[in-house]
């Protein structure tokens, strides 16, 4: 076996949306820097995890999948190990790669992520470790290179970190305090982005309804409404997205921004946690049950097809039965069109991990199948709304597996594609791969819990 490290890389990304775009950024680099992305972990010089904290489940995953290279090293295999993202940015997770890991070259966190092919290089020219962990960001790093996982669409970061401290979440120590980036740096990015194709741009902040972009030359900062006022008017942008919204910063502009700005999606992710006001308060989430219902009830007067989705924690230290079944009847009021449920996970550090009445998790577990029923008939009922209406879809790619709903054998010359509407639903269809890319008027026919069937619209 040669001794040369490959010039191919391979990441594996863990987490969220934030980890996703990342990852992008670090992909951007490395090809712009000579390295080529390759599909398998085993043909990659340059092995990078790209890790998530925000559950144990998260933790368990990346350090099975380190377990499982372990091997490779010990067998003489050739590559450079890097593990970045938020576990990094944890003393405690540090030591025990040193501890149990020791074969891995290179630690970085999420803060020096501009730094990676300096670091790399460094790495691979001294064969030797490096760990570099800052605890904190330092000024916002314009200009990195991206390589995007779709053509049409794309991630764009508007803010980095979250100043909200929600007692359960590590979101706070690993991704540091709010940052936004000026509304110029992100008018002209999204303005190249359209230039290159992109039509659909999902905006990411852990909270960007509290986005205070400074210009240069202004004295008050823009607000999130007036940064979306001003990308709806970028050419060649017909779709406007953005998560995640904290309930407690939702402002009437913005609700507002709705009706103004002719690109913003009708759809909107607003995680209510729980829909108890006490078990938000121990959550420090700075609204209740009714403010929360408040909001929904206004986002729907004045955006009457607005699709509204969310994230619940299930469990939370505390939560009695009278309390659960608040978020349950929350639900069925709201009637959202999906929600990501969660198992409440104790996370170190975090002041809900000190918390007193932690749930045992067979409690946790009757919950959680009972709230998902509840979530999943609401999900069914909504989208058997759209049976018989046509809407636009953007047409995104080929459907990722066969679905069994009729469309497992499309006509000739066709294949099953996937897109999604304004509101973001799924959507299948059979048609020409041509329309991928494309905003097209579908049919729908028929409805499941996760997605829409339909047909091109005739005429
Ligand atoms: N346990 C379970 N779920 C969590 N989330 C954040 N921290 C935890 C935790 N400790 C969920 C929240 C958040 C989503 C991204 O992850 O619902 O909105
Ligand atoms: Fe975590 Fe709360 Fe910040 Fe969201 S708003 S990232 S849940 S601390």
């Amino acid at each position: 076996m040669s001794n040369e490290i490959k010039k191919t890389f391979h990441i594996t990304t863990f987490g969220c949306q934030m980890n996703e775009h990342d990852s992008e950024i670090m992909a951007g680099m490395l090809i712009k820097a000579g390295y080529e992305p390759v599909k398998e972990r085993k043909e990659a010089g340059i092995v990078i995890m790209n890790t998530c904290s925000i559950r144990e489940n998260a933790d368990k995953r990346f350090f099975g999948t380190l377990g499982q290279l372990k091997h490779r090293k010990e067998n003489g295999e050739n590559f450079i190990m890097c593990v970045c993202g938020c576990m990094p940015q944890q003393q405690h997770i540090i030591d025990t790669i040193k501890g149990k890991y020791p074969w891995v070259d290179l630690i970085f966190g999420t803060h020096n992520i501009h730094d990676f092919p300096r670091l790399l290089e460094n790495c691979v020219s001294e064969k030797k470790k490096i760990i570099d962990v800052w605890p904190e960001g330092g000024e916002i790093v314009e200009g990195l290179p991206a390589k995007r996982l779709y053509k049409h669409k794309s991630y764009v970061n508007i803010m980095y970190g979250c100043n909200n401290f929600c007692t359960y979440c590590i979101v706070p120590y690993t991704r540091g305090r709010e940052r936004s980036r000026s509304p110029e740096d992100i008018v002209r990015e999204v303005t190249e982005l359209a230039k290159d194709g992109v039509k659909e741009i999902m905006l990411l902040g852990q909270n960007v309804n509290s986005y205070k972009g400074v210009s240069g030359d202004k004295a008050t900062p823009t607000t999130f409404a007036q940064l979306l006022c001003m990308l709806d008017k970028v050419p060649g942008i017909e779709r406007i997205r953005f998560m995640t919204s904290h309930p407690k910063d939702l402002s009437d502009e913005l609700i507002e921004a709705f009706r103004t700005c002719k690109h913003l999606c009708h759809q909107i992710h607003l995680p209510v946690q729980s829909g108890s006001s006490t078990v938000l308060k121990r959550m420090n989430r700075h609204y209740d049950r009714e403010r929360y219902l408040d909001l929904v009830k206004r986002l729907r007067a004045a955006v009457p097809d607005i699709c509204i989705t969310t994230d619940i924690i299930v469990g939370f230290p505390g939560e009695t039965e009278a309390e659960f079944d608040d978020t349950l009847s929350l639900c069925e009021e709201v009637g959202y069109d999906s929600a990501f449920t969660f198992l409440y996970s104790v996370r170190k550090g975090t002041p809900a991990a000190k918390m007193e009445d932690q749930i045992p998790e067979t409690v946790k577990h009757e919950r959680f199948n009972r709230l998902v029923d509840v979530i999943n008939e609401g999900s069914a009922r909504r989208n058997a709304e759209y049976v018989g209406r046509t809407v636009d879809v953007l047409i995104e790619c080929e459907a990722k597996r066969e679905r069994g709903d009729g469309l497992d054998r499309p006509g000739p010359g066709q294949v099953t594609l996937s897109g999604r509407t304004d509101g973001f639903k799924l959507v299948n269809l059979a048609g020409s791969k041509e329309l991928i890319g494309q905003i097209v008027p579908v049919k729908i026919i028929s409805s499941n819990t996760f997605s829409l069937v339909g047909e091109p619209a005739r005429g």
